[in-house]
């Protein structure tokens, strides 16, 4: 029997969302809550982390896509179905919409055998909600300033087609996808990110 809830947030580095996750944890501290992330969860993801963000020598897109679905599976295995089952409001910074978005629309891969090999991934689990963060390439590119990881390093030109990308995401699942302008102020994005949780919150039996 499911208990819990789990909410995962998503968008292109340098819109804000891990400030935003934080804010929504604090929000709701009266619930149990596990903030975590994709990937690097704690354990076995710290490390792929560590070779998807560092490693400094060419990775081949394929194996950057398996390299994270690995950290996916480990994840909704070790960390996030537990949670969930225990009851608890799981927040989740980055799911499978980012491996549509970057490794899909941005790398170019297939984007039928990317969400075939996410279903693998989950195993069947679905967010219940998702939070997109949007906001214009430029703007989120100065805000990750010069020291960028090796996925931050990709270009413009990449990072437009991510954008896209999870537009694209958002207009196929609105149920599931909500946008939000991630250009406001700091406080009015954490309102709509109240106002879109608040209203799962009242279908949920928590
Ligand atoms: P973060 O900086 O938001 O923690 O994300 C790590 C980087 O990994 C970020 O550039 C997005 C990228 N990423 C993918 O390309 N595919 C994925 O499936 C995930 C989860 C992240």
């Amino acid at each position: 029997m499911e208990r819990g809830l789990f909410i995962t947030f998503e968008g292109a580095d340098g819109c804000g969302k891990t400030t935003q996750l934080e804010l929504l944890a604090q929000y709701l501290k009266d619930y149990e809550v596990l903030k975590t992330r994709e990937p690097g969860a704690k354990g076995l993801g710290e490390k792929i982390r560590e070779i998807l963000l560092n490693y400094d020598a060419q990775v081949s897109d394929r194996a950057e896509s398996f390299l994270f679905l690995a950290d996916r599976a480990q994840h909704i295995d070790m960390v996030v179905n537990p949670a969930v089952q225990a009851g608890k409001i799981v927040l989740c910074d980055r799911h499978t919409d980012s491996t549509v978005a970057y490794q899909g629309y941005g790398r170019g891969i297939d984007l039928d055998r990317i969400r075939k090999l996410n279903d693998i991934a989950v195993n069947g689990r679905k967010p219940d909600l998702t939070l997109l963060f949007d906001i214009d390439v430029e703007t989120s590119m100065a805000r990750v300033g010069n020291h960028k990881d090796r996925m931050e390093s990709a270009g413009i030109n990449f990072f437009n087609k991510v954008r896209q990308g999870y537009l694209e995401i958002a207009k196929n699942e609105p149920q599931r996808v909500k946008i939000i302008d991630a250009s406001k102020s700091i406080e009015e994005i954490h309102k709509n990110v109240v106002i879109l949780v608040e209203e799962l919150l009242q279908t949920a039996h928590l």
